[in-house]
């Protein structure tokens, strides 16, 4: 049985890849931002999947510290994890940026999980066969380093995809860097009833399962054990091609020397 963290569990197609993987018997890491919601969820996935290995953490992931506390909390649980998702993810938001002035979008779909997973490499080094499934999103569009810098605001809509295109990137660079670790970007299908796609766009093209199940699928999926730094496009079912920016070595050696520039300061 393996140990896994979904970040942004609490609800949509995080959830029910939780409640799928809880339901096989794993022992999971559930993420939210809400104690109550979070306490809620694990009572009810315990209980619809009979599993008691149902464990929560808290963290606001528009806080970088708060993500490098969690972080600390696992590791001090925990001395390996066998599957992280990094699922948590934001499109309309009350407030466009941070309290540190950086898009809400770019911190919670691309900074926070780069932070989480550095910090938690050395847990995920220590299991066998250890894979990092990234949400990515069919909306992908290039990086404005003003924006990802925090000195150009944009729309939510503009910063969303360019946060997603970000993490596919990443994805891509963090497969090369870490040849023991089976990472997978994940498009897990378009306009999937959730909670974020009813308050963007008030209408949805297919159910939110769609999304649960490939998360669970390349979670544990024995097909994809040996397969990393590939696009996984779940509105064409099968691997496929992320934006061209995402092949471009040059490019992504950009994003990363601009990430470790924001997150050093
Ligand atoms: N649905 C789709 O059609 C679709 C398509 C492409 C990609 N995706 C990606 O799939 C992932 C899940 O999306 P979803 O549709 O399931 O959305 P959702 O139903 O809105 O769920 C998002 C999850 O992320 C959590 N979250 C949001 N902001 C957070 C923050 N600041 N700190 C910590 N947690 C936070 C939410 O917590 P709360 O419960 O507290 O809100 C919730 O658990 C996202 O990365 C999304 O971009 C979805």
């Amino acid at each position: 049985m393996k140990k896994i963290l979904i970040t942004g569990s609490t609800d949509g197609i995080g959830k029910l890849a939780a409640i799928k993987l809880a339901q096989a018997g794993h022992e999971i890491y559930l993420h939210g931002r809400n104690p109550n919601k979070v306490e809620a969820v694990v009572t009810e996935i315990k209980s619809v999947s009979a599993n008691e290995k149902i464990k929560g953490l808290i963290a606001d992931f528009s806080d970088l510290l708060a993500v490098r506390s969690m972080a600390t909390e696992v590791r001090s649980q925990l001395l390996e994890l066998d599957v992280l998702i990094n699922n948590a993810g934001v499109f309309n938001s009350t407030t466009a940026t941070n309290e540190q002035g950086f898009d809400l979008r770019y911190v919670v779909n691309y900074f926070a999980p780069v932070v989480l997973t550095q910090e938690l490499l050395p847990l995920l080094k220590q299991a066998n066969a250890p894979r990092i499934i990234n949400l990515s999103s069919a909306a992908q569009s290039p990086i404005a380093y003003s924006t990802l810098q925090g000195e150009q605001m944009q729309s939510s809509r503009a910063t969303y995809a360019q946060s997603k295109l970000a993490i596919t990137m990443w994805s891509f660079h963090l497969a090369r860097t870490e040849p023991d670790i089976s990472v997978i970007a994940v498009n897990p299908g378009s306009l999937l009833n959730t909670k974020m796609v009813q308050e963007a766009f008030g209408q949805f093209w297919s159910s939110a399962d769609k999304g649960g199940d490939i998360i669970y699928d390349l979670a544990i999926g024995e097909q994809y054990k040996d397969i990393s730094g590939q696009y996984f496009d779940n509105d064409a079912g099968g691997f496929g091609r992320a934006h061209a920016s995402a092949y471009s070595k040059e490019e992504i050696k950009k994003l990363m020397d601009v990430t470790r520039k924001v997150l050093d300061q």
